[in-house]
């Protein structure tokens, strides 16, 4: 293919390579790139005529259709390319360009949480082909990067309305907090080392119990669940929901579990996990734009405020930290409730793992965010998004990264996100290979502020 090139890739998911400096960028003819060839199908689907579809649906913003029929006809082809979401992965850009579509219909409407969602979708499939700077699809990575960051920029003060205030030393007594991770890296692995001795520290600080697996052979299979990590199926990633499953079903019984990948590491020794459970969880009204009721409403305000400010909603069971690109799963809170136990099996058994699907990039993250936003994303409703009432499952919410997790400089660049910075919780490290001394400094100095914190607060 000629004239096909990357600005850069992905690798594990998350750090994009830059070119060397040096050379310069081969030329951009992005007519030389043949979708047919970019994307034969398997199954005799016509990419190439997909492709003339979608810039016609895009165009229809110009005619006498206006956006709102754009965005059906756009609608539309995300429907029948993605009602089996493992075919959608047969022409990534085709898909990540439909939802950049959408998200930019929807926020051109000011329905900001629904176009954050379509970013976020998307980027599932932006992480198998990288950011194409050069490509016949309406989408550039750039773009879609700056989307995902103001979207998310532009929602969280709206969030923020829910977040219950809550003292970072917070304990709600008899509250039952596990947290879980896996180190099984060989031994004298810096990774596994500093770790495992962050997590011991603070759990021991803090009286909360730690399962830390180190060995694969730990992790039972859970036959009820038909969860094997022997299965041949789910790559190590997947590793971490059989545990935690595991763990939930253990008595006596857990309130909430952390999980929290071995390269994400405390930093805030004086910060409970109770408060960032209390912050995200202890106030169930959702954030909306939806005033309080006043007098005199007409019945169809009353049946979006019975839909929208309902009397009891769900328990929060599911506490995530998202970034411009979506979900991060290296750090997250689950309340052992029968909501999180289905929601496992469901995670676990993803049908998107077939077809082409089967050996796309970060499997672990895109069906977990499949599981959490697909049909929910793909439910319009107007007079929802009108009050910008949440996008997720009523289960989730969506954590500021300062409370659960931020990145190192590197990763935060290229994801357009958090940096961590003196405050934020924990640390992660996404991206950063654990066996290359660069990285295994920056587990280090982690280690050592949250070490000389604790220091200080003895
Ligand atoms: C996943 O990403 C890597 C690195 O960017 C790439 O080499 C590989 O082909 C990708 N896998 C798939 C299934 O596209
Ligand atoms: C709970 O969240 C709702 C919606 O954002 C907000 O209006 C309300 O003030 C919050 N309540 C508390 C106690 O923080």
């Amino acid at each position: 293919m000629v004239g096909h090139w990357k600005l850069s890739h992905w690798i594990r998911c998350w750090v994009l390579q830059f070119l060397v400096a040096g050379a310069p960028p081969p030329q951009c003819d992005y007519s030389m790139v043949e979708i047919s060839e970019e994307c034969p199908s398997a199954y005799n689907f016509d990419w190439q005529l997909y492709h003339e579809q979608l810039y016609f649906a895009r165009s229809m913003v110009f005619s006498g259709d206006g956006a709102r029929g754009s965005q059906e006809a756009v609608m539309h082809l995300l429907r029948e390319v993605t009602r089996h979401f493992w075919f959608a992965f047969e022409c990534p850009l085709a898909v990540a360009s439909t939802y950049f579509s959408l998200a930019q219909s929807f926020a051109f409407q000011g329905r900001l949480r629904r176009a954050l969602a379509f970013i976020h979708m998307g980027f599932i499939f932006v992480r198998d082909k990288g950011f194409n700077e050069c490509t016949p699809w309406p989408v550039q990575g750039w773009d879609m990067l700056l989307a995902g960051r103001n979207l998310v920029s532009s929602i969280r003060p709206l969030d923020d309305q829910s977040v219950m205030p809550t003292m970072p030393q917070f304990r709600l007594p008899n509250q039952r907090v596990a947290i879980v991770s896996i180190c099984a890296y060989g031994e004298t692995e810096p990774v596994r080392i500093i770790g495992t001795e962050n997590h011991q520290v603070y759990a021991e600080l803090h009286g909360y119990d730690l399962y830390q697996v180190t060995e694969k052979s730990q992790i039972k299979a859970n036959l009820a669940s038909q969860m094997d990590i022997n299965d041949g199926r789910h790559k190590p990633f997947f590793w971490k929901v059989n545990v935690v499953k595991n763990i939930l079903e253990q008595t006596p019984r857990y309130d909430w579990v952390l999980w929290i990948d071995c390269d994400a590491l405390f930093m805030d020794p004086g910060r409970t996990i109770d408060s960032v459970i209390q912050m995200y969880s202890g106030n169930n009204t959702w954030a909306t734009k939806l005033g309080p009721r006043s007098f005199g409403e007409d019945l169809k305000m009353q049946s979006l405020r019975d839909r929208v400010q309902p009397l009891s909603p769900p328990e929060v069971s599911l506490i995530v930290a998202t970034d411009s690109s979506g979900i991060n799963n290296g750090v997250w809170l689950m309340r052992n409730s029968a909501w999180s136990h289905d929601f496992l099996v469901r995670w676990w058994h993803s049908d998107i793992l077939q077809g082409p699907g089967e050996n796309h990039n970060c499997s672990d993250q895109s069906t977990m965010q499949h599981q959490l936003l697909y049909d929910s994303s793909m439910s319009l409703d107007d007079a929802w998004d009108a009050v910008e009432a949440p996008v997720w499952v009523p289960e989730v919410r969506v954590a500021a990264q300062e409370h659960l997790q931020s990145f190192h400089a590197a990763t935060a660049a290229t994801v357009a996100s958090r940096e961590w910075q003196d405050g934020d919780f924990i640390k992660h490290h996404p991206g950063c290979h654990y066996y290359k001394p660069p990285c295994q400094q920056l587990y280090l100095e982690a280690h050592q502020i949250f070490l000389g914190k604790l220091q200080a607060m003895r």
